[in-house]
């Protein structure tokens, strides 16, 4: 049977981390992978994922098999994490959340939720949007369909074209995914305002918000993050919310996150966390269990939470600082076109908004590796690094 089977072509990304660890010029930039660097470029575990694990280590009572929905303990800080203790889906019950692998697991989980409700929702995606979106809503059986949302030109996003997009398509019983913050691949966000907007467009035309959350307190913090979010969650009957653990705890390849629903009921959200508990068991059974523990620990003590808020924050603080260094460096190189776009945006994702050519040639010539689209990470750069990148940038964009 397998010689039906047609050779894949290498995942862009995946295939540039293959290129840039071969590359022997000492000078090489990693700007590809999406994974957050600290100023000597590394990635490491958090102190307090550590010592959460230091203490899982020697008090974690059994291995044995939690429920399909995963870690009750996890799932409620989740939730609180993300919502607020206080907000009213909470006080109401109406917010219930399921442990997944990873914000992919979420996204799949809660797609294919969707298409338990209804199988023929349209799915609506922002135009660009994180790759692998695409792929694991379709591979739930849903259809996509994509609104306009980067302005290429004006380096922003184009609201208006947006909403005509939305206003225009939308059919009842369709799915809007909308980034929560640090939009992967543009870093553009929806203000406040925009959010407002979106909630009352979505209502009036029957749809519900899915939101993917995969870098909460890696724009303006853990609070601030979710802003939106929270105001839509407050103002529509029902909504999903895909979260990631693995770049605010740095837990990677553990894979822990969480498939959120807001339901317009108590009864319904918990009648919609019993079919997504059915739903992972036919896939993975129940999701893996470290990462969601180390979490739980976290969020259950205050000391360690504490801890995590001084990481979390420095690596936010260290994301927003670059943003102004690499447009203050590229000006100061005499690169003539200007990047303090830049400091607009959120998180570690910015288009450079250069050419495809000016892509490759920054690699072949310069070892700076990044996606054709010129997306980069701006992590990947750091006080070192910033001089020879500048001026490879004004060598090969003038
Ligand atoms: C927008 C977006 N959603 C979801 C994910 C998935 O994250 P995870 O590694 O937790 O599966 C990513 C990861 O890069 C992402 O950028």
């Amino acid at each position: 049977m397998f010689e039906q089977l047609q050779p894949i072509k290498a995942d862009a990304i995946l295939s540039l981390s293959v290129e840039y660890r071969a590359d022997n010029n000492p000078n090489k930039i990693d700007l590809g992978v999406g994974v957050y660097k600290t100023e000597t470029g590394e990635t490491p575990v958090l102190a307090a994922v550590k010592q959460a694990e230091a203490f899982l280590l020697q008090n974690q009572p059994s291995k044995t098999y939690l429920a399909p929905t995963g870690n009750v303990g996890f799932n409620q800080s989740m939730l609180e994490l993300v919502f607020g203790k206080d907000h009213v889906v909470m006080t109401n019950k109406r917010a219930r959340a399921v442990q997944a692998p990873g914000g992919t697991g979420a996204l799949s989980l809660a797609s294919r939720l969707i298409a338990r409700c209804n199988s023929n929702a349209n799915v609506w995606v922002s135009n660009p949007t994180w790759a692998n979106h695409i792929p694991l809503i379709q591979g739930a059986g849903l259809t996509i369909k994509e609104y306009t949302y980067y302005d290429t030109a004006a380096k922003s996003i184009d609201f208006d074209g947006m909403m005509d997009d939305l206003r225009g398509g939308l059919v009842a019983g369709d799915v809007v995914l909308v980034h929560g913050c640090c939009h992967n691949p543009c870093g553009a966000d929806l203000s406040l305002e925009q959010w407002k907007q979106l909630t009352d467009l979505l209502n009036e035309k029957g749809v519900t918000p899915f939101v993917d959350l995969a870098y909460q307190g890696f724009g303006s913090g853990l609070e601030q993050d979710v802003a939106g979010l929270r105001y839509m969650a407050a103002n529509v009957k029902e909504m999903l919310v895909a979260a990631s653990c693995s770049k605010n705890f740095g837990l990677y390849r553990e894979r822990v996150g969480a498939t959120m629903v807001v339901s317009e009921t108590e009864q319904a959200a918990s009648n919609a966390v019993d079919n997504l508990g059915v739903v992972a068991r036919a896939i993975w059974s129940m999701p893996p269990d470290h990462g969601a523990a180390v979490v739980e620990t976290i969020l259950a003590s205050e000391e360690l939470t504490n801890v995590w808020h001084g990481e979390l924050i420095e690596m936010c603080d260290r994301i927003n600082g670059l943003r102004s260094l690499v447009a203050n460096s590229l000006k100061e190189a005499g690169v003539a076109q200007s990047f303090d776009f830049m400091n607009n945006e959120n998180g570690m994702f910015s288009f450079l908004g250069i050419t495809p050519e000016q892509v490759a040639q920054l690699k072949t010539d310069f070892s700076i590796y990044m996606v054709s689209s010129s997306r980069i990470n701006v992590a990947g750069l750091n006080a070192n690094n910033l001089p020879y990148f500048a001026d490879a940038m004004k060598k090969v964009v003038g």
